[in-house]
């Protein structure tokens, strides 16, 4: 339908390699756009790259630590070289470490902070005057349900998702009147790489998933794909601001 399409729009998605970045770039490649993905594994972009290619459409790759301000700015100026454009930028490159908060490390605070928060941050901040000057975009930062609740083994993770719903909120208000669309994805649990190693590291996660997601089942990265379309697309062009839950109903369970 045309008003999902994304035909002639350029989007960068970073983490696009792998697990629900993969799934949110395979709906954009799907709709139409040209694609560049981000993350440090030069195999994993290369595997990615040639799967979103089967789509039909331009996917170019790019390795950038996003823990870092230069290549998060490099990463957008690397998108506008290429593509001559940018339309839609996705902050999906997250990490987390689990542990009790009292055994934290600064060090490892503040590594999860810079590429969940900070790094989402710079990423905006370089993109803003590219998609103002187009005259308007999309940003889609993806939050979590620690954006929402708490549990013991993850106080830098929750700070920095609960910080990424209100960093969205701000940006909405900030750069609604350039006709650009912040808004933040809480996805559930979706089985990645990341949520295996949460399997092997947190006893009996798998059980206590499938008992609190009223769906009865983890989600794909596929179930990503539909957000993104919608919020990368004109069908959500008066949706600003927003955190929605993707996670077959778990934070609706009371
Ligand atoms: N899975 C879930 O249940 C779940 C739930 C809620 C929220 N999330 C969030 O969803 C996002 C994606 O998670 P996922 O489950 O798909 O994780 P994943 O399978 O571990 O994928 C993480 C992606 O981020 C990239 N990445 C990580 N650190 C990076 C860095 N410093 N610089 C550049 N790229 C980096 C990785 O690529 P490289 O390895 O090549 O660097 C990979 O593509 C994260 O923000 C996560 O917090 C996940």
């Amino acid at each position: 339908m045309q008003r999902f399409d994304l035909t002639g729009k350029v989007a960068i998605v970073t983490g696009g390699n792998g697990g629900i970045g993969f799934g949110m770039a395979q709906g954009l490649a799907d709709a139409g756009a040209s694609l560049l993905i981000v993350g440090r594994n030069a195999e994993k972009n290369a595997a990615a790259k040639a799967r979103l290619a089967a789509a039909g459409g331009r996917v170019e790759s790019f390795i950038a630590d996003l823990a870092q301000e230069q290549p998060v700015r490099d990463t957008i100026a690397d998108a506008v070289r290429r593509f001559g454009r940018l339309d839609i930028l996705v902050n999906n490159a997250g990490i987390n470490i689990r542990k009790a908060p009292q055994d934290y490390t600064l060090a490892e605070w503040q590594r999860v902070i810079d590429i969940n928060l900070t790094g989402l941050f710079v990423a905006c901040h370089a993109a803003y005057p590219v998609l103002r000057q187009a005259g308007g975009g999309k940003i889609i930062n993806i939050g979590s349900m620690m954006s929402l609740f708490g549990t013991p083994f993850v106080a830098p993770y929750a700070a920095s998702k609960g910080g990424v719903v209100q960093l969205t909120k701000a940006l909405a208000t900030a750069w609604a009147k350039d006709n650009i669309q912040v808004n933040a994805v809480l996805p559930g649990w979706i089985d990645t790489e990341l949520t295996q190693r949460a399997r092997a590291e947190v006893p009996k996660l798998n059980e206590r998933v499938l008992d609190r997601t009223p769906a009865g089942r983890w989600g794909t990265g596929q179930d990503m794909a539909g957000i993104a379309v919608f919020l990368a697309s004109a069908a959500s062009d008066f949706i600003t601001g927003t955190a929605i839950p993707v996670d077959g109903g778990f934070a609706a369970q009371g």
